[in-house]
């Protein structure tokens, strides 16, 4: 039986013109990394399963992960993300080295999903991570983030950062609904899934999870808010605050004072921060984000691409505080994004920002008449080439008609044309033609680089 030519299920083949598209993705993500300082690094692709085990959730480890046993009898995972490496890593370094840390990379990661728009089972996701910068670094990584997109030629109209904070959410949870521990976890992972649900299956399900009606009311009410203003006014409803928060956190310690500076002072800041950086026009506060992962502690986001038939994330992140425990180290916070190169050239080309990539961009077409001027026509190759110029030679002796057929396939810049007696040199733009000698290569290599 002859073997198929597919590759297995959700991994992909990267033909030249796919491969032209990552590199053009890939790039972007390193020159804007570049430009905020962050520095390259990268991990194994396999890790032993505990890594995962510690902290990554749930749905990651059942239902998703790639494991298998190796020969010496280790359980080992390909990586189906990169913060749990990123941590261990730091957690060599972390004490020897000069913090803020700020890295990013773009690894290729597998999860065992379902095949679908925007989701596969191999994909690159680029990550960027601070680590030991306080609550400065959630500033820095949503400017990142939104740098990222404007690099591609995204704007408001096109991508959204939906905002939350597990600490304002564990307090919604345990300090206004008075959930027990179970019950806040089921109700996390409900609202993980509520953008999917039915509103009636979600609201059935709410109360399935809470014992009061009172309970299912309080959440009902948290999950409708849609700006931080809104939240504001819930908070100080349920608080019975008279006064605005920020006025309160001013006072002298209150009942209130600890719950709201540790809980929900920290959004609020955060999206201060972000307005007076004029960032606020990409941000909101959404009270449905909470994320799967477990090692999140603080804020969380989501990049959402506004395409009414790509409702989808791009990119995914949050701060996570207590990450670098698992290796017995000393807490040192981080927080970072990853985004997947799948999602997002899917919102480019929704949104028309994608590039045109079916042409590969070489420069020269070198190609000669006569066997006799082959040796010269090798020599100006090299010569162009010595110069950096993308050059394509054409073995064998050629007519002049096919060659300059050739050039609608590719976007090459020039033509050289060698006969028996003379070069010709044809600037396709501008259709000019200039004739050299056959021993002038170095020369012609200089005036064509010099047209570029
Ligand atoms: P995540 O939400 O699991 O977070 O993934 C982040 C992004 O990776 C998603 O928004 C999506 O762009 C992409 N992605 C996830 N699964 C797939 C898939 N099956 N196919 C294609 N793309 C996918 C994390 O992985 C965190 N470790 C991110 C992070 C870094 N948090 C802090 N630092």
């Amino acid at each position: 039986m002859a073997l198929s030519k597919s590759p297995y299920r959700g991994p992909r083949d990267f033909f030249p013109k796919e491969m032209r598209l990552r590199n053009y993705i890939f790039q972007k993500m390193a020159q804007v990394s570049e430009t905020f300082a962050y520095e390259p690094y990268d991990g194994p692709l396999l890790e032993e399963v505990e890594l995962y085990l510690a902290k990554s959730g749930e749905e990651l480890i059942t239902d998703q992960i790639y494991s298998f046993i190796d020969r010496g009898d280790r359980k080992v995972a390909i990586r189906p993300e990169m913060t749990p490496t990123v941590a261990r890593m730091v957690a060599q370094i972390h004490r020897e080295v000069a913090k803020p840390l700020r890295w990013y990379a773009i690894p290729n990661l597998m999860r065992y999903e379902k095949p679908q728009k925007g989701r596969l089972r191999e994909f690159w996701q680029y990550n960027a991570d601070i680590f030991g910068a306080a609550e400065y670094g959630e500033v820095e990584i949503i400017q990142l983030a939104v740098s990222i997109m404007k690099s591609f030629g995204a704007t408001q109209d096109h991508f959204e950062i939906l905002l939350n904070d597990r600490r304002l959410v564990d307090f919604v949870f345990v300090k206004l609904i008075s959930l027990e521990s179970e019950a806040n976890k089921k109700l996390y992972k409900l609202v993980d899934r509520k953008n999917k649900m039915d509103p009636a299956k979600f609201s059935a399900e709410v109360r399935l999870i809470t014992t009061e009606e009172r309970q299912a009311q309080i959440f009902e009410e948290y999950v409708s808010i849609t700006t931080v203003k809104e939240l504001e006014g819930f908070v100080k409803k349920h608080l019975n605050l008279a006064e605005k928060i920020d006025f309160l956190l001013d006072e002298p310690a209150s009942a209130h004072h600890e719950a709201i500076s540790l809980s929900i002072k920290p959004l609020f800041d955060l999206f201060k921060r972000l307005e007076h950086l004029g960032l606020s026009s990409f941000v909101k506060f959404d009270p449905s984000i909470v994320r799967g992962l477990d090692y999140y502690t603080g804020v969380v986001f989501e990049i959402f691409d506004k395409h009414p038939e790509n409702r989808r994330a791009i990119a995914g992140g949050g701060a996570y505080a207590n990450l670098l425990q698992i290796f017995n180290e000393l807490p040192l916070g981080g927080v970072g994004f990853g985004m997947g190169e799948v999602p997002l050239k899917d919102f480019l080309e929704a949104h028309k920002l994608m590039p045109d990539f079916t042409k590969p961009d070489f420069d020269v077409l070198v190609a000669y008449t006569h066997l006799s001027s082959e040796p010269s026509g090798f020599q100006i190759a090299d010569a162009l080439r010595s110069l950096g110029l993308k050059t394509e030679v054409i073995f064998g002796e050629s007519k002049p008609k096919k060659v300059y057929g050739q050039t609608e396939k590719k976007n090459y810049h020039t033509v050289i044309l060698l006969n028996e007696n003379e070069v010709q040199v044809k600037h396709l733009k501008s259709q000019v033609s200039t004739s050299y000698q056959l021993n002038e290569a170095f020369k012609i290599a200089h005036e064509v680089k010099g047209q570029l």
